[in-house]
């Protein structure tokens, strides 16, 4: 008889999960267990050895934490959670955790430590194949002073004497320094040892699993019923109206809200991807008249949100109504908002009621497809190029729903528009040719409301300048402004002032946020 191996389960049957002690780089633990091709959730300190062992990990590990194990309110451990059997890093707070839970002790330093630190790295599992002095990134107060019975310290620092342990027989290993950050050069390399060598996570979370997981949930969830999905334009929405549609064809209609916001070619090139070559039923509403019309005299930056946002949720019902029976709509949440909202379990730790991104009605009476729910933003774009995505789309740079709007400052007409479209579409250009586009969090031109004098020829000229915004940041919270080479500036200024007319002056915004936002308004 033969008998066929039974198929692997899928990654997310099997996470490696990160309990969230309230650190920084909790939520970046997570990314760079995902890094290493292994699926990872963030779950909070206070779920229970059963609610755990329930979820049937690989893995755990435990996220460093802001406070002392021993201050009051500090945030604790079920202890029967290292009693299960199942492969354990501590890292930092999550080390001394497990230290003070296995008999082991941590006692207060007079001074932290902080920042890059030689270390002395002994034989372990964790640290096989790499050099034994390593350069990590130390970020604590206490220490663990005597490591836990049975354990065997494997790692040193000057300051820190034990810098990690480990009871091999256990499963369970603790680094006192961060190996998740970039500071550690070999952090990843620790991480891969210890997801691959120690816990044996087969590095299977590909883009392809990705699809083909979600393609079959969806599939599942949505049965023969007809869905709907607004497209912004974006790369969240784009990906997620591509899983569906790879799911169930044409059961999917798209709607694209053309606002006559965006920026030049945009509407056309969403038109084009998903109708001309994906071939995705799309109805493509131009309603760029009703927005403006809206808009008319309008100078002040929240309604102009305000009046966007509803104008956006009436047309796209309207559609909605149209095409009739429709159960299901998509929408494009993404992991960073199911944790920051309290997680799927409620109980994450950093509670923020999560914005409704792509503006669609609450009260739609219709179940929604959130296949982006698991994946982290670089997640999302791997899974759109592994789908066929241009990479236009893929690697588009975050662009605000009330579009250029709120990058006009005062009244947003059609000529204003069409000048900051044509000053922009230059700037983009030139960004991209400069090979900057990627590496910019956001790069965009402004249209202030004042005119300024110039001289064209021999005639005087009174116009709008354009400002040049550009920021690097990784989470949009801070940013700072650019530093793109002077030549690039000066290519971007000549053709502005030159190629579009009604504009005479180009400045540079030199702020870095806070104070400042990234947008104007
Ligand atoms: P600020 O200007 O607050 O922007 O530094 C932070 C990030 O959010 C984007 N942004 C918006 N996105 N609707 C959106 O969908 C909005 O009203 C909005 N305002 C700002 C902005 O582009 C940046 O990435």
């Amino acid at each position: 008889m033969l008998v066929f191996p039974a198929s692997p389960p899928a990654p997310e049957e099997r996470p490696v999960l990160v309990l969230d002690f309230g650190g920084q780089y909790s939520q970046l633990i997570a990314r760079r267990v995902r890094d290493a091709r292994v699926y990872s959730e963030l779950v909070s300190h206070r779920l229970t050895a059963d609610q755990i062992r329930a979820k049937n990990p690989l893995a755990l590990i435990l996220s460093g934490g802001p406070a002392s194990v021993y201050a009051e309110g500090a945030p604790e451990l079920d202890s029967a959670v290292l009693e299960l059997g199942i492969p354990t890093l501590g890292i930092c707070y999550g080390m001394q955790l497990m230290a003070r839970e296995l008999g082991g002790e941590v006692e207060s330093n007079d001074v932290s430590e902080y920042g890059k630190t030689d270390a002395e790295l002994g034989e372990s599992a964790l640290f096989h194949n790499l050099p034994p002095e390593q350069v990590v990134w130390m970020s604590h107060r206490d220490s663990v002073t005597a490591p836990p019975a049975g354990a065997r310290v494997t790692a040193s620092s000057p300051s820190t004497p034990i810098a990690a342990f480990e009871d091999t027989a256990r499963g369970l290993y603790g680094v006192q320094f961060h190996p998740e950050v970039v500071h550690t050069p070999d952090g990843q390399e620790i991480l891969k040892n210890f997801l691959y060598d120690v816990a044996g996570a087969p590095p299977s979370w590909t883009p392809a699993a990705v699809i083909e997981e979600q393609v079959e949930r969806i599939r599942a969830q949505v049965g023969s019923e007809r869905v709907i999905c607004g497209l912004s334009g974006g790369v969240d929405s784009a990906v997620a109206a591509l899983l569906v549609y790879k799911a169930v064809g044409d059961q999917l209609t798209c709607v694209f809200v053309d606002h006559g916001l965006m920026r030049e070619n945009e509407a056309e090139q969403v038109v084009e991807t998903f109708g001309g070559h994906f071939h995705v039923p799309l109805v493509h509403v131009r309603a760029e008249d009703r927005f403006l019309t809206k808009l008319a005299g309008v100078t002040d930056p929240e309604t102009k949100r305000k009046i966007v946002g509803e104008e956006f949720i009436r047309v796209f019902e309207e559609e909605a109504d149209r095409l009739g029976d429709v159960r299901f709509l998509v929408q494009g949440t993404l992991y960073s908002d199911v944790i920051e909202s309290g997680g799927d379990d409620g109980v994450a730790a950093k509670i923020k009621s999560h914005h409704n991104v792509g503006g669609l009605p609450d009260d739609m009476e219709m179940d929604l497809v959130e296949p982006l729910r698991l994946l982290f933003k670089d997640e999302v774009r791997r899974v759109g190029e592994e789908l066929g995505m241009p990479e236009r789309m893929v690697w588009r740079q975050p662009f605000p729903g009330p579009g250029l709007s709120i990058r006009i400052i005062g009244d947003v007409t059609k000529e204003r528009l069409e000048i900051l479209r044509a000053a922009d579409a230059v700037l983009q250009e030139e960004i991209r040719r400069a090979g900057l586009y990627r590496d910019l969090w956001q790069s965009f031109a402004v249209l202030p409301a004042i005119k300024s004098v110039g001289v064209q020829g021999d005639e005087r000229t009174y116009a709008y300048p354009v400002v040049i915004r550009a920021v690097t940041s990784e989470d949009a919270m801070t940013a700072d402004w650019a530093r793109i080479p002077y030549d690039v500036l000066e290519t971007i200024s000549n053709r502005i002032i030159n190629e579009v007319p009604g504009v005479n002056r180009v400045a540079l915004d030199l702020s870095s946020k806070p104070p400042a936002t990234i947008e104007w308004e």
